[in-house]
């Protein structure tokens, strides 16, 4: 049986830093223990906590806190141009995509230096630079939060979309990862390297995925707070999709603003730029702000509470609904 903590802090848990307290909780480190902690009759709810990366939390937890801490990293299969790698929840996201660029492995590259582990990865399907996870995603691992059974989701079954998947909307909370499995390149790499900042970041190098990884990791810490000094969870809203009319609409007012095209009818729109057209980069509210390079991502200067980071987000998400007429949605978990 796995030692369970009372009352413990989660401060440690979550990026953002933030107090706060679970009931119960425990670290399991294998499957085995984690099916026992789901089936753990002594607890009526229970909240699973994977890096804590995309996590906002506002108060206190009832019942036990599972802290998925599964590791492992196996090669699936292999032939002279293409793997399949597994890798377990708990691993950090980050140093997975370190070592496989080590092993000569391309595909994550542009999704270097993006805070979380393994498990949670798939959720969001995290992205950035043109690449999402769903781009070398071939099939997940969970346990069903319930019954404790294994189950496997391949791409189509995740659903994935912008900053979204079927563990975020239909079976939000029924599942938890365990594993998943990558689709990487041994050679003849697909590169990536069309975003603006990446070619001049490359400057005159070779795009390789070593090279990509490091360009993607200079940006990244120019522009975006490392959570171990300053709280925070990347990016804190979507970037909202405007209908054309709509659109051409803003650009008469904002001729300046900048845009991407995702369909005929649709335009995504860059958070971060309105934010910072209405004066908020760098502002604070207490120990709550954002932050001074990046408007789209909300940071915690020291002893903010969830509600305090929350209460700054009501208050942009409101000043642009009533200057631009857009609703901006929030990406990260708020408990
Ligand atoms: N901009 C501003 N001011 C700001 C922030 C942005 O004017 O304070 C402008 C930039 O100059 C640029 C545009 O807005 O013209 C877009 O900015 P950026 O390239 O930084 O990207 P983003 O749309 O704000 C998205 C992702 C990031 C990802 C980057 C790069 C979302 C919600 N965010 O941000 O992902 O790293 O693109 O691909 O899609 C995350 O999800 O946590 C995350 C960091």
């Amino acid at each position: 049986m796995k030692t369970i903590e009372q009352h413990k802090s989660l401060k440690a848990y979550n990026t953002f830093g933030v107090e706060c307290f679970c009931e119960y909780f425990t670290s399991v480190s294998t499957t085995e223990e984690l099916r026992a902690a789901l089936l753990n009759e002594d607890f009526s709810q229970r909240f699973i906590l994977g890096g804590g990366s995309n996590l906002l939390l506002t108060k206190n937890l009832s019942g036990l806190c599972i802290h998925v801490d599964l590791k492992g990293i196996r090669i699936v299969e292999e032939n002279d141009d293409l793997v399949i790698i597994e890798a377990s929840a708990g691993e950090n996201w980050h140093d997975f995509v370190l070592w496989t660029l080590d092993q000569g492995y391309g595909g994550l590259e542009n999704l270097a230096l993006i805070p979380g582990n393994i498990g949670t990865a798939p959720i969001q399907n995290i992205g950035a630079y043109g690449v999402e996870l769903k781009n070398c995603f071939v099939n997940c691992t969970t346990l069903d939060t319930i019954t404790a059974t294994p189950h496997r989701f391949n791409l189509e079954e995740a659903v994935f979309g912008y900053r979204n998947s079927i563990f975020k909307t239909a079976l939000k909370g029924k599942h938890v990862i365990t594993a998943v499995q990558f689709r990487l390149t041994k050679k003849n790499h697909i590169l990536k390297t069309d975003y603006g900042v990446i070619q001049e970041e490359l400057g005159s190098k070779v795009s390789s995925p070593k090279n990509i990884a490091e360009a993607v990791i200079a940006i990244r810490q120019r522009k975006l707070p490392d959570p171990k000094k300053i709280g925070n969870s990347g990016s804190f809203f979507k970037n909202p999709v405007v209908t054309e009319i709509q659109f051409q609409n803003l650009l008469q007012e904002h001729p300046e603003m900048p845009h991407y095209r995702i369909s005929d009818s649709e335009v995504k729109i860059p958070a971060g730029w309105i934010i910072d057209r209405l004066g908020y980069k760098g502002i604070k509210r207490g120990a709550a702000g954002v932050h001074e390079h990046q408007a789209l991502v909300l940071v915690n200067h020291g002893n903010a509470s969830g509600i305090e980071i929350l209460t700054l987000a009501k208050e942009i998400q409101e000043k642009v609904l009533v200057n631009f007429k857009i609703s901006l949605e929030i990406e990260v978990n708020i408990y």
